[in-house]
């Protein structure tokens, strides 16, 4: 019987525990979270996803409020045209997280930044090239392309000279998107240095549709973009991701042809990860019937949360002006459109409510996770530190779970 330490995922010169942590945007995926899987020898995420509220929230910064001033006389308007990111402050936002993260790195893994592509902050490229570029130069371990094809991010960034050193992955939900996103980026003459497949069960946006996710399989996902890697004599690495709950799933990934697995809300109810309490109390509470898939993002992409997610069917004001993440090219969202439209929707102002922590998503197994820790004298659940989840995905068999130990006298 193997245990995932019984495995490594090689990436280049580096030896790592084959366990990443995902992203978990806004901010759920702490810096403290991914650097202690740096310290343990496998991977951690940082997300960029609302990088300047982030770094207002930690490093004092004042770039919403500086955003706000610059487009005040639009916040009763459902024209957002004029209301723009500073690149220059992006740019800034970046560095100061990215390299105020990696100054504290210690041990032998990596630390990873999750860069959605979905956040089209109104200036689609624009942004995305800022966001990756200034990560790069705050000296990012590697960079995950998510929440969208990435069809031409590699045009974007092939100028910068960490192009080629900085580690490049993405994350699929199918072969025909990983095939689609090698063909756009042959001329590159640069392959991903790891492809992340994330399957039905996954926290936070999902490639699948709202429908019909319940028909596809993680491990079936895997074996055919395996084959595919095979047949075209690619060795790329693959990560599978998305309801990986015991070490035993992982190793059953790592038979099944991955070389490592990426795993999240394990780490949701963390000491290190951003949630309140009162979320993590919620998350460890839930049952199975207490997730949903709906189409609440704006993004267009279902998205798995809680039902009981604060965020969902509030009449919320958009907040372009302070945040204005989800703005396409055309300075549309389809939350805002529907606000001022005055319609009945099932959309949410995604922005606003990650900031606050209000939109509660979770992967399928959420309800398990009542399973990995003990009940506090008060009938709340013990926050687990993440060192403890690590070490147990790293050596548990059989599927076993380790317990903490108690905090309190029984
Ligand atoms: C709370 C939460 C937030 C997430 N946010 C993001 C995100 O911002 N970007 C992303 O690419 N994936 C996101 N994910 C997906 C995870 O990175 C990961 O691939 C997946 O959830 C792993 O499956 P598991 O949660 O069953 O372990 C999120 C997952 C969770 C649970």
């Amino acid at each position: 019987m193997h245990c995932l330490d019984d495995f490594r995922l090689t990436l280049r010169k580096n030896e790592l525990v084959p366990i990443v942590i995902g992203g978990m945007g806004v901010d759920i995926s702490t810096s403290q979270l991914a650097l202690t899987a740096a310290r343990l020898g496998g991977v951690g995420h940082i997300s960029d996803a609302m990088i300047t509220a982030v770094t207002d929230r930690h490093l004092n910064t004042r770039f919403t409020k500086n955003k706000i001033a610059r487009h005040r006389e639009w916040m009763n308007s459902e024209n957002k045209s004029a209301v723009h990111f500073d690149l220059n402050e992006l740019s800034l936002a970046t560095r100061l997280y990215v390299s105020g993260t990696m100054e504290k790195k210690r041990g032998t893994g990596l630390v990873f930044l999750n860069c959605m592509e979905k956040l089209t902050m109104n200036a689609p490229r624009e942004t995305l090239t800022t966001r990756l570029k200034s990560a790069m130069d705050a000296g990012i371990d590697g960079i995950t392309l998510a929440a969208g094809l990435h069809l031409s991010t590699f045009s974007y960034i092939a100028d910068h000279p960490r192009f080629r050193d900085v580690y490049l992955g993405i994350i699929v939900s199918s072969k025909r998107a990983l095939e689609l996103f090698l063909k756009k980026n042959q001329k590159f003459n640069r392959l991903p240095d790891y492809i992340i497949v994330e399957g039905p069960l996954a926290g936070g946006h999902l490639g699948f549709s709202a429908e019909n996710w319940q028909d596809f399989s993680l491990s079936a996902i895997l074996k055919e973009v395996r084959a595919f890697l095979e047949e075209n004599h690619l060795d790329i690495p693959l990560i599978a991701a998305g309801g990986v709950f015991t070490g035993t799933d992982g190793v059953e990934m790592i038979q099944n042809g991955a070389a490592a697995v990426q795993v999240a809300t394990r780490f949701t109810i963390t000491c290190e990860s951003g949630l309140p309490e009162e979320a993590k109390q919620a998350y460890f509470a839930a049952g199975e019937n207490d997730v949903e898939v709906n189409m609440a993002s704006p993004t267009g992409y279902p998205m798995r949360m809680l039902k009981s997610s604060p965020g969902l069917h509030q009449n919320t004001k958009p907040n372009c002006e302070a945040y204005g993440f989800l703005l396409d090219s055309n300075s549309h969202c389809a939350y805002l459109n529907d606000y001022y439209a005055q319609k009945p929707t099932q959309k949410t102002c995604l922005c606003s409510h990650m900031r606050n922590f209000d939109i509660w998503t979770c992967g399928h197994n959420v309800f398990r996770l009542k399973e990995t820790t003990l009940k506090n004298a008060d009938g709340t659940y013990q926050e687990l530190p993440a060192e403890h989840v690590f070490k147990d995905y790293q050596f548990s068999k059989n599927h076993q779970i380790a317990l903490p130990q108690s905090d309190f006298p029984r």
